[in-house]
C-alpha cells in the first residue's frame, strides 16, 4: 500500500444491508457503491452469496458485483457460507471471497447451519477450487473468524481455540484470516492480545479487523489493533449492521469516524470525508427512514483539520 497506510474495507452493502429487513433496490447499491468508490475507498464487500430465501436483501449479489467490477481500481469482495456461494461468486467475478467461519460452535450452527470444522472445510474446497482457475480470474480466500472475543449465544470463547482456528484455516489455503467482534464484545486489551498472538500464529496470512459498535468499544479496539499492526479495518457507513443469526448484534463502526480517527492519527486512507459524508444521502433514497449513526457527519470536521501526510505519523 504505497499511498495509504491503512486500508478501510467497507462492508456496509453487504453487512448493513443484510441486517436491514427492507431490501434495497439494486439500482440505488449501484450508485451507493459507486459514491463510495468516488471518496477513495479501495475495497467494498458488495453483497452475498447466501440463500435467498435466508437473506432476500442480497438475492441480487450477482448484478451487483458485475457493476462493481466496471469501476477502475476497485476491489470488489463478497461474502459466502460455502463451496456453492463461492462459486456463485466465482461466476460473477469478484475478486476476492470472504468466508465468515464461526469459532463459536452455537453461532455457526444458528449462522449457517454447519460446525466451525465443516465451515473450515468449505474454505478449503473453495480453495481448491480457485486454485484450479487461470490466475488472472483466481479470487483470493479471506477468512474472518466471527465471534472470536464472545458470542452472544455461548458467552465466552476460548482464545487458543481460535489460534488453532486461524492455523486449521490457512493450512486449508486462505490467503489472510481476521478476527471479528460480531456482537461488540470486545475489549482494547483483548484485541491487542489477539491481533499479537495472531500475528505469532500465522505471520503474513493474519488480516483485517471487523468490530461492532454495539457497546460502543469499536474505535477504542480499533486504537489497540493498530497499536497491535493491523492494518486493515472493516467498517461500514453511517453504522449500518449487525449479524441476522447473533441476538442483540448493532452496526458496524462507522466509516466516517473510522477515517476521521486514522487521518487525525497520522494514518492515510485516502479517503475524502466530505465525499464520503455525501454518499449517506443515498442510502436513505433505497430505504427511506433507516436510522444512520456517526458524529463526524453531524459535527462537521474540527477547525484546522488536515489529513494525515506521508511519513508524518501523529
Ligand atoms: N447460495 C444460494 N443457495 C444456496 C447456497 C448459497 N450459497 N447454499 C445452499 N443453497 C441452497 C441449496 O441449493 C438448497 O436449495 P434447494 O432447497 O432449492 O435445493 C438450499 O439452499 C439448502 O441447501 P443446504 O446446503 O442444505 O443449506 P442449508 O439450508 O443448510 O443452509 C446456508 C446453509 C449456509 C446456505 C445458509 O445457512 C445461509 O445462507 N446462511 C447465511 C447466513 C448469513 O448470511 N449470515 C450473515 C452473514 S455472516
Ligand atoms: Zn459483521
Amino acid at each position: 500500500m504505497p499511498d495509504i497506510d491503512v486500508l478501510v474495507s467497507e462492508v456496509g452493502p453487504r453487512d448493513g444491508l443484510q441486517s436491514v429487513a427492507r431490501t434495497m433496490p439494486t439500482e440505488v447499491k449501484h450508485r451507493w457503491i459507486a459514491a463510495l468508490a468516488g471518496a477513495g475507498l479501495r475495497e467494498i464487500e458488495v453483497g452475498s452469496f447466501v440463500s435467498p430465501k435466508l437473506l432476500p436483501q442480497m438475492a441480487d449479489a450477482a448484478e451487483v458485483v458485475r457493476e462493481a467490477r466496471k469501476i477502475d481500481g476497485l476491489t470488489v469482495l463478497a461474502l459466502a457460507p460455502n463451496l456453492k456461494g463461492a462459486e456463485r461468486g466465482i461466476a460473477a467475478g469478484v475478486h476476492k471471497l470472504s468466508f465468515p467461519v464461526s469459532a463459536s460452535r452455537a453461532h455457526s450452527m444458528a449462522n449457517i447451519r454447519m460446525t466451525p470444522e465443516e465451515a473450515i472445510e468449505q474454505v478449503r474446497k473453495t480453495c481448491e477450487l480457485c486454485q484450479a482457475l487461470p490466475p488472472d480470474s483466481r479470487p483470493s480466500v479471506e477468512v474472518g473468524i466471527s465471534t472470536a472475543f464472545g458470542c452472544a449465544v455461548e458467552g465466552a470463547v476460548s482464545e487458543d481455540w481460535v489460534m488453532r482456528m486461524a492455523a486449521d484455516l490457512v493450512a486449508a489455503g486462505a490467503a489472510s484470516v481476521g478476527l471479528s467482534d460480531t456482537a461488540g464484545y470486545a475489549n482494547p486489551v483483548q484485541v491487542k492480545r489477539m491481533f499479537t498472538r495472531l500475528q505469532h500464529a500465522i505471520g503474513e496470512h493474519a488480516g483485517a479487523a471487523h468490530f461492532h459498535n454495539t457497546r460502543g468499544q469499536g474505535l477504542a479496539n480499533v486504537v489497540a489493533a493498530v497499536d497491535a499492526g493491523v492494518t486493515t479495518f472493516d467498517a461500514s457507513q453511517g453504522g449500518l449492521g449487525g449479524c441476522p443469526y447473533a441476538p442483540g448484534a448493532t452496526g458496524n463502526i462507522v466509516t466516517e469516524d473510522l477515517v476521521f480517527l486514522l487521518e487525525s492519527m497520522g494514518l492515510r486512507t485516502g479517503i475524502d470525508l466530505d465525499r464520503l459524508i455525501t454518499a449517506r444521502a443515498i442510502i436513505l433514497e433505497g430505504l427511506p427512514g433507516e436510522p444512520l449513526y456517526g458524529h463526524v457527519s453531524s459535527a462537521g470536521l474540527p477547525k484546522g483539520f488536515a489529513y494525515a501526510a506521508a511519513g508524518r505519523h501523529g
